[in-house]
């Protein structure tokens, strides 16, 4: 089982964090639409700890994901029997996705940071603030989070489409290199 990924074909490292990623996104999500409807309380307080560290925990997995396609490049989309522009559309809409998976941790640490509560990760690691403790950047960073979530939702429905289109009317190889490699 290859760890990089092939002219076609993907390594175990790149599916690996695929779903993973894959998994902590929907997750995190929903736990965090969940977190944004109930008052914050001593009782729940570990909640919002656990967002945040599973939130900081994709952000260190979508940096490793970047770093790791320059040592070794995703294999070229399949894109046989594909008009151009949705060819197009689908590569713009990854780089957006992988925009997305970055600025909205980054957003909702700017948020946490604005309320002056410290960001501390799975209980052992105290993350610095990254914006000043003010009622501001509180606002400004949730206010973003929040509208920056529901744009990473949207994308992950397109991907979604996109992914069974390939099943369903090209019955192309896309998805089975994702699971299996080729
Ligand atoms: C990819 C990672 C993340 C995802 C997908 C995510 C998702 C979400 C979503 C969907 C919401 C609800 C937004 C709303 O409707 O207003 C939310 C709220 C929240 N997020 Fe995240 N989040 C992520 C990372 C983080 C990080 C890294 C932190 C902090 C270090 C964080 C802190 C919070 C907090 C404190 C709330 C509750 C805000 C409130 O009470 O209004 N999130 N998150």
């Amino acid at each position: 089982m290859a760890a990089r990924n092939g002219p076609d074909s993907f390594g175990w490292v790149s599916r690996g964090i695929h779903w993973l990623m894959a998994l902590g996104l929907i997750g995190a999500l929903a736990f965090g639409s969940y977190l944004a409807r109930i008052e914050p309380s001593f009782d729940t307080l570990w909640m919002y700890g656990a967002h945040k560290s599973v939130g900081i925990t994709l952000l260190v997995l979508v940096l490793i994901r970047l770093a790791w396609h320059r040592f070794s490049p995703p294999p070229v989309a399949i894109s046989a029997g594909i008009p151009g522009w949705q060819v197009r559309a689908a590569a713009w809409s990854h780089r957006l996705l992988y925009l997305l998976m970055v600025l909205v941790p980054l957003s909702g640490w700017v948020g946490s940071s604005g309320t002056g509560i410290p960001t501390v990760i799975f209980g052992q690691i105290t993350l610095p603030a990254i914006a000043p403790a003010t009622e501001f950047w509180d606002t400004a960073g949730f206010t973003a989070h929040s509208v920056l979530t529901k744009a990473l939702f949207a994308l992950i429905l397109l991907h979604l489409a996109g992914a069974l289109s390939h099943v369903v009317l090209h019955r192309d190889a896309t998805l089975r290199r994702i699971v299996r490699g080729r």
